[in-house]
């Protein structure tokens, strides 16, 4: 049943005891909504007659933490035993309730055995919907924190606070947070608020101490690295009852953010450095921090000399000033000649870091030099005695709080993820901003894509040419791709995606560029239209690959075919399927086939597949990478084109990519550096027939699957959920670029979600794989090409082939047919 912890359970209570069949142990909730309580009385039956109904179809449960002195606990038992899903609750002794709401949220949260936790108020001032909205947001999307938001798109804290001063207070105490934790806060619009979720098992509880209110706070900053999605809302008025914030609860505030930074600032200074390179490497900084530091303490001088000297100001005031500017002086040579641009956020903001410490430190030394002087020193010496005495501090400060290194993993995914129900759905600038410069939308290339899904473009897509149609009608166009302008004009700080609306829904990606730059927009209707801003538009293998392609993959999912990320060929009339990782030498083995033993060419990248084991032909051009230059013959190709194709294949390979993908971590325009890169040196694309002389097969029953590797030779049988999860792991690999991760998780194609095309998906790989025998098949000299016919004629694997099997075998294991389990 739903008891929970023993130790408190004298407290707790659930309705559910004669809801046998709710009640079940295997069917654990996905979310447990924590609502705290304090003398809510008046407003129970009606949050939880708002909130309830909804609840259902995200399998979630409710638990009040429940504080009050009135009523509150019978009315949670009476509504519970109304409420559609699980009702539970804890009533919190006196003695436990220290902490307030902080400890209610943190009781509530370990209490819970669900994924996610959401935690909202019990007095509707977050609207239950918003709550909702938010709840599904969570569970579809890839991050670990969605905050419900007052202060991004259209959420605003309307009628909620506005109580006299109530507004200022809570946009101020934001400005305050956002000012003390620059770095970690940097994408949270909303970091106080008191709607959030968040997934239990990427955040640490067990270090959270929460005093009082902002409980989001504490959470963020513990867990630098957790990625974090906002959703709008707007913030109501109480519906009953008296608000339990208080000026002591202000304070109490201002002393968690005191504690916070103090907390974070000692964290900082005791990260130790680890190798002794590294070490080595600090020890030189440190030279060089105090040879700046010496031209410093000149300038500081001079600087005290002419104030006090010439103009006549006190000591300690001239001191000040002085420092001021031996202050600007040390930053511009440190951040030039020491760290480099080493160190997150801009140079500007680290100026403002360092002249803050040095203010700090000058506090500090103010009174010593005015000690000094009263001993009889003079007050350049005792200016320069401080400044050197508080050397190595400074230096500890500058090199691990202000110039921090931050690795790949460490800090937040920069890109901001904002879901907005309520903002319009109008994401074509044209239709916008009616000034802007009028462009066609006429559709000049027209794809009928296997029958199955049309495409008109304004750009020519290369990877489809193939499937150019001669005419597809205006009204039948499933995919469009238009040329636009995205977004406002101005520049970002960092790039975003934003899911405007609600049924049809818009999603945005923009770039720091700006409208200008490499942004784009999906609007998910009966048909999908995409609106890629001029410097996408000028690389239209980005285009293709990141945007188009995973469109394509989803509605062709809809239709019931899936986008497989395998190459296919047709040998001895045998349908025959490639897989690996990338860059094995999937291509090279493919041309190989083709050349050596006459094959037919289906696919070498994307093979569109359905659940009765047909395969139809999809030839995108190939990308030619390093290892596959081997497989090409010399006389295929001009000169010129092979030393470009050096060039370019170095470029485009995995090295080159995980580089993107390292950039992405930090916070630069990933898809525009992107588009600029392939514009320049576009990535090495050949048609097949271009490469080696072959024919085209159009369709196939596909029979045999080989995955190669590289690696000590082996051949081995793949059972069937095996090759399930591999093909799967191997087709998500394929989209491994930035903006698919944060835009597929908001498609919604042909009223299916994400999860339910993913498990569409997943039923039709089953489909097309139970009539397929898998093999992997290792080898360490690219010989797969030599072994796939033999194997595909059924002859024995020939150990002069190379091929030793680990154990020796006898008799090949036979394939069973085994069957899917949600085989239609
Ligand atoms: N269990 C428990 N114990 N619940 C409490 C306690 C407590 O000590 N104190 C307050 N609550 C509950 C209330 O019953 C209510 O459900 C919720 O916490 C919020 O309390 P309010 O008194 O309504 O606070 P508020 O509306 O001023 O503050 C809200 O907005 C702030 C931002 O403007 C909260 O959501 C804050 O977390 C948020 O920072
Ligand atoms: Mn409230």
């Amino acid at each position: 049943m739903h008891s929970i912890d023993p130790e408190v359970d004298t407290n707790t209570g659930t309705a559910l005891e004669k809801d046998g069949e709710a009640a079940g142990e295997e069917r654990l909730p996905a979310l447990t909504v924590v609502i705290p309580a304090r003398n809510e009385q008046e407003n129970i039956t009606a949050l939880l007659e708002r909130l309830a109904p909804a609840l259902v179809p995200l399998r979630a449960e409710i638990l009040f933490v429940d504080d009050s002195d009135d009523d509150t606990t019978a009315v949670i038992e009476c509504a519970a035993v109304l409420s559609p899903v699980p009702v539970r609750w804890i009533h919190r002794s006196l003695a436990e309730r220290s902490g307030g709401l902080g400890s209610a949220v943190l009781a509530g949260a370990s209490a819970a055995c669900s994924e996610w936790v959401l935690v909202m108020d019990a007095d509707l001032q977050h609207p239950p919907e918003a709550a909702v909205r938010l709840a599904a947001t969570a569970l579809r999307h890839d991050v670990d924190i969605v905050i419900g938001t007052r202060y991004a798109g259209t959420g605003s804290t309307g009628e909620g606070l506005a109580a006299p001063g109530r507004s200022l207070v809570s946009s101020w105490s934001n400005r305050l947070v956002k000012a003390a934790f620059p770095r970690r806060l940097a994408t949270v619009t909303d970091p106080m608020s008191g709607l959030f979720a968040f997934r239990r098992s990427t955040v640490d509880l067990r270090r959270m101490q929460p005093r009082g209110f902002k409980v989001l706070l504490e959470l963020l900053l513990r867990n630098p690295s957790a990625r974090v999605a906002e959703l709008a809302y707007v913030f109501e008025p109480r519906h009953a009852g008296q608000t339990k914030a208080s000026l002591r609860q202000g304070a109490t505030f201002l002393r968690q953010v005191v504690r916070l930074r103090r907390q974070r600032l000692v964290g900082q200074l005791r990260s130790g450095t680890p190798t002794g390179r590294e070490r080595l490497r600090q020890a030189w900084r440190m030279l060089a921090f105090g040879l700046v530091g010496t031209t410093g303490i000149l300038v500081n001088t001079g600087a005290l000399w002419g104030l006090a000297h010439l103009l006549g100001l006190h000591n300690l005031v001239a001191a000040a000033f002085a420092t001021q500017a031996s202050t600007l002086w040390n930053w511009a040579l440190v951040e030039v000649l020491v760290y480099r641009g080493r160190g997150s956020g801009s140079a500007a903001g680290r100026g403002v870091r360092f002249l803050l410490m040095n203010n700090a430190l000058m506090l500090l030394r103010l009174p010593f030099i005015a000690l000094l002087m009263r001993a009889d020193l003079g007050v350049y010496s005792a200016n320069a005695l401080t400044l050197v005495a508080l050397f190595a501090l400074r230096f500890l400060l500058s090199d691990r709080v202000i110039y921090a290194a931050t690795g790949p993993e460490g800090g937040r995914d920069p890109v901001q993820l904002l879901v907005d129900p309520a903002a319009e759905a109008t994401p074509s600038a044209e239709r916008q901003q009616p000034q802007t410069r009028r462009r066609s939308h006429y559709l000049a290339y027209r794809y009928d894509v296997a029958g199955t899904v049309t495409i008109g473009s304004q750009i020519r897509l290369p990877e489809l040419e193939f499937f150019r149609a001669g005419w597809v009608d205006d009204e039948d166009v499933d995919i469009a791709v238009r040329v636009g302008d995205v977004g406002p004009r101005r520049p970002r700080r960092r790039a975003a995606l934003t899911e405007n609306g609600s049924s049809d829904k818009v999603l945005r990606y923009e770039e720091h560029l700006g409208r200008f730059g490499a942004n784009f927009s999906v609007e998910l209707g009966s048909s999908i239209e995409i609106v890629v801003g001029p410097l996408l538009a000028r690389s239209p293998h980005v285009v293709y690959t990141n945007i188009v392609e995973a469109l394509l993959r989803y509605v062709l999912v809809s239709r019931g075919r899936m986008l497989l990320h395998s190459a296919c060929i047709e040998l001895d009339g045998t349908g025959v399927m490639l897989s690996a990782y990338t860059d094995t030498g999937k291509t090279a083995t493919v041309l190989r086939l083709l050349r050596e033993h006459g094959g037919r060419f289906l696919s070498d990248d994307m093979t569109v597949v359905d659940a009765e084991g047909n395969a139809v032909c999809f030839p995108k051009p190939l990308t030619i990478s390093a290892h596959t230059l081997r497989a090409v013959q010399a006389d295929e190709l001009t000169r010129k084109e092979w030393r470009r194709l050096r060039l370019q294949s170095r470029l485009h390979s995995k090295g080159g990519r995980s580089i993107a993908l390292r950039l992405a971590r930090f916070n630069l325009p990933i898809m525009g550096i992107n588009a600029l890169t392939q514009m320049l040196v576009p990535p090495p694309k050949y048609s097949v027939d271009r490469l080696v002389p072959c024919r085209l097969g159009s369709s196939t029953r596909v029979e045999e699957l080989f995955i190669i590797q590289r690696g000590a030779p082996r051949l081995a049988d793949l059972g069937f959920a095996e090759t399930v999860a591999q093909m799967l792991a191997n087709t998500e690999d394929a989209y491994g670029f930035p903006p698919y991760r944060y835009l597929a998780p908001a498609l919604t194609i042909a009223g299916l979600d994400h999860a339910e095309l993913k498990r569409r998906e997943r039923e039709i790989l089953e489909g097309f794989l139970s009539g397929v025998r898998t093999r992997v098949l290792a080898s360490d000299k690219f010989g797969w090409a030599d072994e796939i016919p033999r194997l595909v004629r059924g002859e024995h694997p020939a150990a002069e082939a190379g091929v030793t099997p680990r154990q020796p075998v006898v008799g090949w294991p036979s394939w069973r047919r085994e069957q899917p389990a949600a085989a239609v």
